[in-house]
């Protein structure tokens, strides 16, 4: 654990006035170490800190497994990402942000520390990732949950929703914001990560082309602002493991070689980082 990391064993209020009952949709309390509904629907707290509201299976491949959120939490503290984070810490706004597929609550954290008054509720359906985000800052409440189903937040709480590489439920996204409130979607830009695709034959890094995103958001949203952020990093042969093995190639190691491709990395390389955060403003 590092010094910013703080021992969860409790949800902030914010956050638990937020979450509603995933099986009834009803208002939720914090009973010593389970959230209850008032028509008895529990849910335990879990000793690291995060509630699993989840009651239906995910299928397998969705959530981040373990070693994927271990190489994303290291590659994320060596900062290549950070200028993403302080753009994100600059836009966001308001006294509840919602980060859908938070992972492991890196940008999250950084998103409170600029927001003094600020809770977050990270959502994700990776109880590995939602250990870590529980505990990655003292204002942060985090609930296992799959975002493609109605979310167990209550309608027009938020004032900020981040989406950082993760799925987008637009609907959601509209439900649970404020009038008024901003969604704030951060995706790969050109050239993401190119260099590795070329070298190593990654899967594609699914540059989003910003057309189908906006009309992805039409009906609910205005786009308000789009910025770029990046640049060339020089990452060692552990930097390139880990950006790889955080993401949808590990689980196509054996089958393409790419696992002997990793291990046989000594060199560093210069690697494109690029990324656009689109801010959407909630129509009402
Ligand atoms: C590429 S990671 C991004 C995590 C974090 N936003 C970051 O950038 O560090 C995608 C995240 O979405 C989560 N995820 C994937 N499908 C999901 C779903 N249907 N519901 C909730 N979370 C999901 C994964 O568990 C993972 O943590
Ligand atoms: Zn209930």
């Amino acid at each position: 654990m590092t010094s910013r990391e703080t021992a969860a064993t409790s949800l902030p209020s914010a956050a638990l006035a937020a979450l509603r009952c995933s099986v009834c949709g009803e208002a939720v309390a914090l009973t010593g170490h389970s959230l209850r509904c008032e028509r008895g629907h529990a849910f335990d707290l879990a000793k690291q800190g995060y509630v699993n509201l989840l009651h239906a299976k995910v299928a397998a491949g969705t959530a981040d497994t373990g070693e994927m959120v271990s190489a994303r939490a290291d590659f994320l503290a060596s900062g290549f990402y950070a200028p993403l984070a302080e753009l994100l810490a600059e836009l966001a706004s308001g006294e509840l942000v919602v980060d859908a597929g938070a992972g492991t609550g890196y940008y999250l954290a950084k998103v409170l520390d600029a927001l003094p008054g600020a809770t977050g509720l990270a959502l994700d359906v990776s109880a590995p990732a939602l250990r870590r985000a529980a505990r990655a800052h003292p204002r942060i409440g985090a609930a296992v949950w799959n975002l493609w189903e109605p979310w167990p937040v209550g309608s027009g709480v938020a004032d900020t929703v981040l989406n950082v590489f993760a799925p987008r439920n637009a609907a959601e996204f509209h439900r649970v914001l404020r009038p008024g409130g901003t969604v704030l979607v951060a995706s790969p830009g050109s050239g993401h990560l190119g260099e590795l695709a070329r070298s190593l034959d990654l899967l594609d890094i699914g540059e989003d082309k910003q057309q189908r995103l906006d009309s992805a958001f039409a009906e609910r949203f205005e786009l308000v602002d789009r910025q770029h952020r990046g640049g060339p990093v020089t990452l060692g042969p552990d930097d390139v493991r880990k950006v790889v093995l955080m993401g949808p190639n590990a689980h196509h190691l054996h089958r393409s070689g790419l696992g002997e491709r990793l291990a046989g990395l000594t060199e560093s390389v210069e690697v494109t980082t690029s990324f656009v955060v689109s801010a959407y403003r909630r129509l009402p």
